[in-house]
């Protein structure tokens, strides 16, 4: 089984001083800092752009995990990847040429992710499964920070797991929303081996370094699925 892998969201960090929060968690022992992109469409909020993503990548030696939640995903490949990214993850619901966008990921050779929202049935991950290196399964309705963790994410996750399991794979299983000390050793114990969480790192009051310890430790002492 693959390390479970802590990625901080930046979108839950002092915006005026991004450089410095990404500095602090990779300092902690983040393992990869996840950027969430909105559009304004595909969700009811704006973040960052290709401009962000080049700051970070000029500021921190650490993985960039971009999370696109942006319609018509395959439009802003090329740009993200020019900015320095070390993943994309697209979402399905996103686009209608999804094996286009997936593609173009690997063509320039980045780690390739696929989303699902909490409410898509997860048939719609069976086309692609075979394409990509990462699941990232929403435990929220993307678009907002600190909101509350759904657990019907658990038995999709095991699902997920399952099937990648059946393949011999290795792709990873990410959770993205309301991950926090309480919420994940659930996901880990039902197949996440990647944690994004926001508020409950930038957000803990004794600090990012104390938060991290909290998470791994939390995950450590989970039941991990074969
Ligand atoms: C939600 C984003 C998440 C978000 C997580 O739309 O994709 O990455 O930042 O934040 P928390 O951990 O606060 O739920
Ligand atoms: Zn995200």
């Amino acid at each position: 089984m693959n390390p479970v892998l802590i990625a901080p969201s930046l979108l839950a960090a002092d915006l005026a001083r991004l450089a410095d929060a990404a500095a602090e968690v990779v300092a902690a022992g983040a393992d990869t800092l996840h950027v969430d992109v909105m559009d304004g469409r595909f969700v009811p909020n704006l973040t960052f752009g290709p401009g962000t993503v080049a700051a970070l990548r000029a500021a921190t030696d650490a993985p960039l995990d971009v999370h696109l939640m942006i319609e018509a995903p395959e439009r802003w490949i090329d740009a993200y990847a020019d900015a320095g990214a070390t993943g994309l993850t697209v979402h399905v619901e996103a686009t209608p040429h999804v094996h286009r966008a997936l593609r173009a990921v690997r063509d320039r050779g980045l780690e390739v992710g696929v989303a699902l929202n909490p409410g898509t049935p997860l048939t719609a991950l069976e086309p692609v499964l075979d394409l990509v290196d990462l699941v990232l399964l929403m435990s929220v309705d993307p678009g907002f920070g600190g909101q509350r963790y759904l657990p019907a994410v658990e038995g999709r996750l095991r699902a997920v797991r399952g099937w990648i399991a059946e393949r011999g794979a290795a792709t990873r299983v990410q959770v993205d929303g309301g991950i926090d000390a309480t919420t994940a050793p659930r996901a880990v114990a039902a197949g996440a081996d990647a944690l994004v969480a926001g508020s409950a790192v930038f957000g803990a009051t004794d600090g990012v370094a104390a938060a991290l310890a909290r998470l791994r430790q939390a995950v450590v002492s989970s039941i991990r699925p074969m």
